[in-house]
């Protein structure tokens, strides 16, 4: 099922935090990009039928003990590769050369002067770029076989390319928006240097995918949640298997405002799917109760779910394939892939299926990056408005409302959550934000409302930017959207006196309040 990687390119992951973005940008020229464990071999590389190899930066230094390193047949082959940052100081020390603590270090944007033009710089012009640096190791000396292409005022060897052509290094990160004409120099060697053809596109992913999922036997399950996941699973598996899929959405309880009306429409109306509704919510609020603790809560969601999706698998019955919308980095974070980025993050649907059931599983996102599904959504017809929906939890608002659940505090979390929504919507701000939601918890403050005395709940809202949720930086709201949002939710939300604004980042906190 999974693309074919001949005559594409396959980055190398040492654990740099652009390693991901690298592989975006050259699916974004066209040609598919793969991210693979940092000692994969020459020998499999060739088997692969790659066209080239793209070494990713890291955080570790080339000479201390433990660090990421590379099959040396890479470097002596004939492959071609760009190493970028840590990739290149490693491609500087197998032919040779010295890389050392750099004497003045580079984070930020830097200068970087173009000393000879064409190749990998084709179309660069002669001016030089800012391009972004983020290193504290440079090379210090390069071997007599490679040529010197460009210098910044941190690093006399900012970029230089191996006599014969076939292999470049980079001390800048040429995939990070900030490093002008960085598509053009990724281009330079996707297309120019590894010579590969421009044959990736969603549109053919889905054609490809199509075919193979057609292919399966039996009945197919899928839970949908309103998310934009679970739907392009949904959609393209009915797609390929029409009426053997089955479709069930769970209300926990503790969804979003209106969550079931959006997959009756988008799913149901609009996709003609036939999907089953579940209303567990009494469960779920009765298996918590009680608790407080943010691990216990999510505990509890967890199993209660798994006991939801069980019974009703078992009833309606038998299920061959239970689909899921895992994405790309969700397989390589959760350590499916063995990078040694590799960090396991429990709460992602990875490996959190009901330990009771005994389906295959079908992943048919699992090659793909968020904005590519969305690409895919688009294309299957679903609607731009569900498609732009922002990532919402599986505990869903038991993470967001603090301490124990209570039906008075989700119904403001509920209601505050959907003010803030239509706020952002109005003011156009929704889909620069990537989640914007309110949470409350036991806090209590006094207000007045009218001649009276109120005590009521605190609300405490948080809009956050962030390109794949792994760090995140508070949006810079202007005054009169923050005064909008206050106003509406001390005036409509029955119960909630004061508002507050979440000016925390990611890190040091995480997305969700617990
Ligand atoms: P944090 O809170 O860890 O969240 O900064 C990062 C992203 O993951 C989402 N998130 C979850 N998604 N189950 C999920 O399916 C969970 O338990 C969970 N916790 C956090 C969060 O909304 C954000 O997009």
């Amino acid at each position: 099922m999974e693309p074919d990687l001949a005559g594409g390119i396959a980055v190398l992951d040492f654990g740099g935090q652009y390693a991901h973005l690298i592989c975006r940008r050259v699916r974004g020229l066209g040609v598919y990009a793969a991210l693979l464990p940092h000692q994969t071999t020459l020998a499999e590389l060739e088997k692969l039928g790659v066209a080239g190899a793209i070494l990713s930066g890291g955080p570790y230094s080339v000479y201390a003990p433990g660090a990421p390193t590379a099959d040396p047949g890479i470097f002596a082959g004939e492959l071609p590769i760009l190493g970028i940052c840590y990739g290149y100081q490693l491609m500087v020390k197998a032919h040779g050369g010295e890389v050392a603590r750099a004497g003045r270090r580079e984070y930020g944007r830097s200068r970087v002067r173009i000393t000879e033009g064409g190749g990998l710089f084709k179309g660069v012009g002669g001016g030089g770029l800012e391009a972004w640096m983020s290193h504290s190791d440079s090379a210090t000396k390069i071997s007599p076989t490679m040529e010197v292409l460009a210098a910044s005022d941190g690093s006399p060897y900012a970029a230089v390319r191996l006599s014969g052509g076939r292999q470049y290094g980079v001390q800048f990160h040429p995939e990070v928006s900030h490093t002008d004409m960085g598509e053009t120099i990724l281009a330079n060697f996707v297309l120019d240097v590894c010579g590969s053809e421009r044959k990736w596109s969603m549109q053919g992913f889905l054609q490809r995918s199509v075919e193979e999922l057609s292919k399966l036997e039996g009945r197919v399950l899928c839970a949908v949640s309103g998310g934009v996941d679970s739907s392009v699973a949904a959609a393209i598996l009915s797609r390929a298997v029409g009426q053997r899929l089955r479709c069930v959405f769970i209300d926990t309880g503790l969804l979003r405002a209106g969550e079931r009306e959006k997959v009756e429409a988008t799913l149901g109306r609009d996709l003609g799917l036939s999907v089953a509704f579940i209303d567990a919510s009494e469960r779920f609020l009765g298996g918590l109760k009680g608790a407080s603790d943010p691990e216990q809560k999510r505990m509890v969601v967890g199993k209660t779910f798994a006991e939801v999706f069980e019974e009703f698998a078992s009833t309606e019955g038998p299920f061959e394939h239970l689909a899921q919308g895992t994405l790309y980095p969700d397989v390589i974070e959760s350590g499916r892939s063995s990078g040694p980025a590799a960090v396991i993050k429990t709460h992602h649907n990875v490996g959190g299926l009901p330990p009771g059931l005994s389906m295959h599983v079908v992943e048919p996102l699992r090659e793909l990056y968020k904005d590519e599904v969305r690409e895919l959504g688009a294309l299957l017809g679903l609607p731009e408005t569900a498609l732009r929906r922002h990532p919402f939890p599986g505990p869903g608002l038991a993470v967001r409302v603090l301490g124990e659940v209570t039906g008075e505090k989700l119904a403001v979390c509920r209601e505050a959550s959907k003010i803030v929504e239509e706020v952002l919507e109005e003011a156009g701000a929704y889909s620069q934000a990537w989640q914007a939601f309110a949470y409350v918890g036991d806090d209590r403050v006094t207000g007045v409302l009218g001649d009276e005395r109120k005590y009521g709940f605190q609300v405490t809202v948080k809009v956050v930017k962030s390109v794949d949720g792994m760090t995140a930086d508070w949006s810079r709201l202007d005054p009169a959207t923050l005064e909008r949002i206050s106003s509406r939710i001390t005036n409509e939300v029955h119960g909630a006196v004061a508002v507050a604004y979440n000016l925390s980042s990611k890190p040091p906190a995480t997305i969700e309040p617990q």
